[in-house]
């Protein structure tokens, strides 16, 4: 494992436990490519897969042709305008207006470690980007300097491995050595050629991860052919629409076999990410923040950084590619002090009373939570200003003393009296036009000047490219955190970004504005936990329009959806996790009919889907059913019971919802393998069908093990019926091998109606 450079050859080996990229270094000219990537092969001679010496011959070969290799090369920083006619990682314009650029190797270094990422914004501010950590293990990197002569710039690729991960992080620096002013216009994070040969000689097939508001992260699947299939945002968000991810596989790859190649970025704001299919049957994969609302006046002197890809490969299909990245951001990205600290079971009046609420409705649904096992009251929108509703106020962060009556001292101190935690929503990046801040500062808003901005939600976007409109920004926050004994904090986003001009850029760097306000997120939320290091954050943009892996690094908890429909939330869920651990799922069981979907779904099975996350209440615990208000201490302890096999576990997927029409599954299963918890869902009805054998996964195949229905040891149990304990007694297996229930399964009783549930707690006997 690790990172090593074999000079006879000019090839670099990046190795990983079960994968090794190699990069070799042409002899003359000195064009970096990419050799091979996936399963671990051995350190041999890979040069000839760089066919130096094979049509089309490199140009010291052929130099009257030299467009051929040009333009079939595996490239792995491929630029624009010089003979590759594929999709480029960089888009470079020169002082001549020239958008010619070659980059070819000058030097490398391997070094133990691995460097943080920042990048100087507006006042010279340098500011941390978010990226991978060693943490406990060792890091190492790789830097290969490459430069274009001609233009004077040199770009440092960087790849990083951890000893514990088959993950290969990515960046790039471009440095501006010459006199010059270059306007970088487009420049990746990643990329790499492949080759069908990858896939088995086949076309592969896409999978990413699309969706719209309520309804993020649904798997889409697609067999890929010449040409371009991409997903973005430009929305200055990773966005509810499409996400930064995205896997090659074999066609016939599924959740247990197959090799996938999959990507993402940590990153939070716009993005390029796909697949392109050329002429030659080559593929070139490629991660970064796009072109779109993007210019970078290089200016001589100075640099950029692009943010961090994270590459994978997986030879087990998606389980194991899930396997890397959820592993992969626990023990190297998430910083929070909660990681692996049960959370706190929240109840969040949201949707309990959206913005009609004062202090006696919040304590009065306080008590009845604490009374129920609920440890931490969420007060969401409306508490400041004029915000009666949607309109208003956003950006005059006072408390409304006549909805919280005695101010938000008094509204903490009871709640402390009662033992309960205490939580805060804000949307710090927005304004409203009718709010006092934007009468005192339109100029704070996002805005062409002379052009209306588009309004959505009734709201503008702050300017926090501005470090004095972050200083106002961050003093509010602290002014309110100051005040109260306040746990945790929504930070919410309600809109994406337009109009994108700031009032104090020169016209030369009004392109970098959206890449800015990224970095101006990420600044804010670094100061906020430098001050207050116990705060659990969790980021929420309207839902999960920001749930990626730049917010995880602040956040260890992200909300996933504002559709809390326990159906609904089956498809967005099993998108979610697919890259995400199960830990960082923001998942709260609400009221029915939903208030979305208009769907009831018994509350037991809005529990047990809710529990495959960070478990919380989103409802009016007053005014629900008194059998549901009834329900919950149970639901609660087990939450407690179950919590840390969901959190520290191996997730497996055992069925799709929206594969299988009929019902849901998924696992996860303690490091040690003694413990697991099956999930299974029905999601509507199954006429004429009995039970169902399905088999599980991850389990030792050598341990033998019980299994009982989450609830059955429960007198009374709301969650596990007298019916279904009964039904389980008929086919409970009894003490079984790993091995058994793997390969034969376990069946699932037939529950009448449209939803049911069925949580299993499985134990090393
Ligand atoms: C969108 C969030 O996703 C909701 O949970 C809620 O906080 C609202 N915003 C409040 O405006």
């Amino acid at each position: 494992m690790g990172i090593s450079f074999d000079p006879e050859n000019r090839l670099f080996f990046i190795e990983t436990a079960n994968t090794v990229m190699c990069l070799a270094v042409t002899d003359e000219e000195g064009f970096l490519g990419n050799v091979y990537y996936g399963k671990k092969v051995p350190k041999e001679n890979l040069r000839y897969l760089l066919r130096t010496s094979l049509n089309p011959f490199v140009p010291s070969v052929n130099d009257r042709d030299r467009g051929c290799y040009l333009d079939k090369a595996p490239f792995e920083f491929p630029s624009d305008g010089a003979g590759d006619y594929r999709k480029p990682a960089v888009i470079l314009r020169d002082a001549r207006g020239c958008d010619a650029s070659l980059f070819t190797y000058a030097s490398h270094r391997i070094y133990e470690g691995k460097e943080e990422l920042s990048q100087t914004a507006r006042d010279g501010a340098v500011i941390k980007m978010p990226g991978t950590f060693a943490g406990s293990c060792t890091a190492h990197t790789l830097e290969i300097k490459l430069e274009d002569k001609a233009l004077r710039l040199s770009a440092y690729l960087s790849y990083s491995v951890f000893d514990d991960s088959d993950a290969i992080l990515k960046n790039v620096k471009l440095v501006n050595d010459s006199e010059e002013t270059v306007t970088i216009e487009k420049i990746m994070s990643s990329s790499i050629d492949l080759d069908c040969s990858a896939f088995d000689g086949k076309y592969p097939d896409m999978i990413t991860l699309s969706g719209s508001w309520a309804r993020e992260r649904r798997i889409d699947r697609r067999t890929l052919s010449r040409g371009v299939s991409e997903v973005s945002s430009s929305r200055g968000e990773s966005s509810h629409q499409f996400h930064p991810f995205f896997a090659l596989c074999e066609p016939g790859a599924d959740d247990s076999h197959g090799k996938v190649y999959a990507q993402t970025i940590v990153w939070s704001g716009n993005f390029e990410c796909g697949a392109a299919i050329d002429q030659f049957d080559s593929v070139r994969a490629y991660i970064g923040t796009g072109s779109r609302h993007f210019s970078w006046d290089l200016r001589p002197g100075t640099s950029f950084q692009t943010p961090e890809a994270v590459l994978v490969f997986a030879d087990g299909g998606f389980d194991s590619m899930s396997h890397v990245f959820h592993d992969l951001f626990r023990s190297h990205l998430i910083r929070s002090p909660y990681l692996h600290r049960e959370r706190p079971i929240l109840i969040n009046n949201w949707e309990a009373t959206y913005f009609d609420f004062d202090t006696d409705k919040l304590l009065a649904i306080a008590s009845d939570a604490r009374d129920r096992g609920i440890e931490m009251l969420v007060m969401d929108d409306g508490w400041f200003g004029n915000r009666n509703d949607d309109n208003s106020s956003l950006g005059d962060w006072t408390v409304n003393e006549t909805k919280l009556q005695g101010g938000i001292e008094r509204l903490s101190d009871e709640l402390k009296k009662t033992g309960m935690k205490f939580g805060i929503w804000f949307e710090p990046e927005m304004i409203s036009p009718d709010s006092d801040l934007y009468r005192a500062h339109p100029d704070w808003a996002i805005a062409v000047s002379g052009r209306r901005p588009c309004r959505m939600r009734n709201q503008y976007v702050l300017d926090i490219t501005r470090k004095e409109v972050r200083d106002y920004v961050f003093g509010c926050l602290a002014a309110v955190l100051d005040k109260a004994d306040i746990s945790y904090v929504k930070w919410d986003m309600n809109r994406p970004l337009s109009d994108l001009g700031s009032a104090e850029l020169p016209a030369e760097s009004m392109g970098r504005l959206s890449y800015l306000y990224t970095l101006g997120v990420y600044d804010l939320q670094e100061r906020l936990l430098e001050r207050y290091p116990e705060l659990l954050l969790e980021n929420c943009s309207g839902g999960g329009a920001r749930y990626d892996a730049g917010m995880l690094y602040y956040s260890p908890q992200i909300w996933c959806s504002d559709d809390t429909d326990a159906i609904e939330r089956l498809s967005i869920q099993a998108g979610t996790e697919m890259i995400y651990p199960l830990s960082t799922m923001g998942a709260h069981v609400s009221t029915c009919p939903n208030h979305i979907t208009g769907r009831n779904v018994p509350f037991d099975v809005r529990a047990a889907v809710a529990m495959s996350g960070t478990f919380g209440y989103e409802l009016d615990i007053t005014a629900i059913p008194e059998e549901e208000r009834a329900a919950i201490p149970e639901q609660t302890s087990i939450y407690r019971q179950v919590s840390e096999t969901v959190r520290e576990g191996d997730y497996y997927r055992i069925a799709r919802a929206a594969e299988t029409g009929y019902y849901d599954s998924w696992m996860s299963v303690s490091r040690d393998r003694s413990r697991a918890l099956f999930t299974y869902i029905q999601c509507r009805a199954y006429p004429g069908g009995g039970s169902r054998i399905v088999k599980l996964k991850g389990l030792d195949p050598e341990k033998k093990y019980t299994l009982t229905p989450v609830g059955y040891d429960t007198p009374g149990s709301r969650f596990c019926s007298r019916e279904k304990k009964e039904m389980w007694e008929k086919t409970d297996p009894g003490t079984v091998s790993g091995s058994v229930l793997m390969n034969a399964g376990v069946p699932v009783p037939y529950m009448h109606g449209d939803y049911g549930q069925l949580m299993l707690d499985i134990r090393e006997a």
